[in-house]
């Protein structure tokens, strides 16, 4: 089958179409034939090797060779303890802990898959998966967001804020999203209340508070700096950003907590299919918009994780993948 791969970290040039075997999957996995996948910052972050995590596994060279973790397609095969699919059923979902989605065909754990809707199509299911569960995980689960409360987005203008903007607004929240210069105008028309421009202004140090900060992208700020941005009891979420942030979170998180009653935490995404069914129902009843920004092809997929990579992306960049032909 053809591939996306790559065999070292550095420009999305390092990324290639090749040839490659194909995946067979485990009892509990099912092989699917890839129609559609989506690009997310993870990728960006797996072809540069930054944050230092995505090389846990592959210090010097990736562990893995594909990447791509949201995928819609049909289903080829099963593994033996598969009980929910059968082979034709068409299907979305996100692979989680490794990638695979970039090929032609991919192997994805039963529990982080969904049927995708009649009236979807695979680009558009493609384009839900990670992005919708770490905003829906962010801001109903963790976040439990009430009606009036203060919630700020940072980082509102890309795959997950496009979810977490919509999902805080259905919650009846006052949001703020903040993300840079061309995308203020975006956030506002995804529902934002306010916009700030990182460019120009430190939300951490303009005297406001907010009771929930959703954060996929928590770099050059120090604990105290989150601390100061929360409400009395609001909760600050890191989904992405530097490894000195996360330890700076593990390490003072539960002292700022004892002692302001603030919460400062990581936000570790769990797979669940009744997410990706849940978020399926609110976009098929026009309740959240799936924004789209731009289509390309497999063999185009190291021009669109440069696209999302260097900034221009407004809401998610999806690769089809023709039936046979990449
Ligand atoms: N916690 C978990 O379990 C989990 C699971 C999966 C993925 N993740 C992580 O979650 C993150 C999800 O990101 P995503 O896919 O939504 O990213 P994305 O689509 O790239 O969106 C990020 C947005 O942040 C903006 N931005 C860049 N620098 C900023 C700054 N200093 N302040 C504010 N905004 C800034 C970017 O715009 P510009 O570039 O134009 O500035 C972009 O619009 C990734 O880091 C991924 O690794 C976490």
């Amino acid at each position: 089958m053809k591939a996306i791969v790559r065999y070292e970290y550095g420009s999305p040039d390092i990324v290639k179409l090749e040839e490659v075997q194909k995946p067979t999957p485990a009892n509990n996995e099912l092989l699917i034939k890839v129609r559609a996948t989506s690009i997310n910052r993870s990728d960006w972050e797996g072809v540069v090797g930054k944050p230092l995590y995505v090389r846990i596994g592959g210090l010097f060279k990736p562990k893995d060779g594909i990447l791509g973790s949201d995928i819609a397609g049909t289903v080829e095969a099963l593994g033996k303890d598969v009980k929910q699919f059968r082979p034709g059923d068409e299907v979305f979902g996100l692979i989680l802990n490794y990638g695979g989605g970039f090929a032609e065909y991919a192997c994805i754990s039963e529990k982080a898959l969904a049927l995708k809707p009649a009236g979807m199509t695979f680009e558009e299911a493609a384009a839900i998966p990670q992005a919708a569960f770490i905003a829906l995980q962010g801001i109903r689960d963790k976040g439990k967001v009430q009606p009036g409360q203060r919630v700020l987005i940072n980082g509102a203008g890309g795959g997950t804020g496009v979810f977490a903007i919509q999902l805080a607004k259905l919650a009846g929240a006052e949001v703020t999203g903040v993300d840079s210069s061309e995308k203020l105008d975006f956030m506002r028309s995804l529902g934002a209340d306010h916009v700030i421009d990182y460019t120009k202004e430190d939300f951490t140090k303009n005297g406001k508070q907010y009771d929930l900060i959703l954060d996929v992208i928590a770099y050059h700020r120090s604990v105290f700096a989150y601390q100061r941005a929360l409400a009395p009891n609001g909760n600050y979420f890191m989904a992405g950003g530097s490894v000195a942030t996360i330890f700076q979170m593990l390490l003072l998180g539960p002292l700022i907590k004892r002692i302001t009653s603030k919460n400062i935490q990581l936000l570790v995404v769990q797979t669940d299919s009744k997410d990706l069914v849940y978020i399926t129902e609110l976009i098929q009843s026009g309740n959240v918009k799936l924004v789209i920004d731009k289509r390309y092809t497999l063999s185009e997929t190291a021009e669109a994780i440069r696209y999302l990579g260097e900034g221009h992306a407004k809401g998610k960049i999806v690769i089809e993948v023709p039936k046979g032909n990449a």
